[in-house]
């Protein structure tokens, strides 16, 4: 039996959000440059879509480009967006035959031209699709995200005639990049870091947390089903105490 098969399928996240982190070091450890890392990354990306894919999972959320990522040195940077105007390109074809639709948050206007068109090329053609959702969150940082929406917020106010508007948790989101996506259960960051790195952090308010060593280009989905099975082992409280939950 796959542990696939061993997941409890009533009980599957439905937004799962990962950190792939450690492209850099796996290049170092084979004797390459870090783009070779990167390059090997997307073979992790197809493999975990696809892994979530089977297991029912509605959302998948990759940080594949954070805000603090435009220090690195011009040439990874260039790369990086390189691998990823060519990686969309190619890769749309298969969003479609697997019913995938893309989605992107992230100040996206920073991207390089051809970047951003062929991103939203690909947002375009999987459109329709209604399986699983891949977010890919590119120049983004949560940080961003919520001053973007508290500033979005007030210029509403400021043209709207009721100066009394109130702000509650389903305003708020509206606001944010996630707008229409479920806060996710479960984040996992690869690599063995043990931080958020200025991810999702208003909507990882109640994720269960998942670190692995694991380098990104040798995460599978297997590795993926490990985590989710970890996760099925969790009791999700909410401030309440486990009592009140089994009456
Ligand atoms: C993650 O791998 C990919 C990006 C951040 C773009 P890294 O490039 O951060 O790899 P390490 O952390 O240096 O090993
Ligand atoms: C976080 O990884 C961003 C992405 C995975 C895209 P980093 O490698 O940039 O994070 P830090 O700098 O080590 O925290
Ligand atoms: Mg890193």
């Amino acid at each position: 039996m796959s542990l696939l098969e061993k997941l409890d399928k009533s009980n599957i996240p439905q937004h799962v959000a990962i950190i792939m982190d450690g492209n850099g070091r796996w290049a170092k450890k084979n004797n390459k440059a870090r783009v070779f890392g990167h390059k090997n990354g997307v073979k992790s990306v197809r493999e975990v879509t696809e892994g979530a894919a089977q297991a029912g999972v509605k959302y998948l959320t990759l940080y594949a480009f954070s805000t603090e990522n435009w220090n690195r040195p011009k040439a990874e940077v260039a790369a990086l967006m390189q691998l990823l105007v060519t990686t969309i390109a190619k890769e749309t074809k298969t969003l479609n035959k697997n019913n995938i639709k893309l989605q992107a948050i992230g100040d996206l206007k920073n991207l390089p031209g051809n970047c951003y068109s062929e991103l939203n090329k690909a947002i375009d053609s999987t459109s329709t699709n209604d399986g699983m959702t891949l977010v890919l969150a590119l120049s983004y940082s949560s940080k961003w995200e919520i001053l973007d929406a508290v500033n979005r917020l007030l210029n509403d106010v400021k043209a709207s005639d009721n100066k009394e508007i109130k702000v509650d948790e389903a305003m708020f989101n509206r606001y944010l990049c996630t707008a229409n996506i479920p806060d996710p259960e479960l984040l996992i960051r690869t690599s063995g870091e043990y931080r958020i790195s200025n991810f999702l952090l208003w909507q990882l308010a109640y994720s269960e947390l998942y670190f692995t060593p694991i380098l990104w280009p040798d995460f599978t989905r297997e590795n993926l089903w490990e985590a989710i099975a970890d996760y099925q082992s969790r009791e999700r409280r909410f401030g309440k105490t486990s009592e009140q939950l089994s009456s």
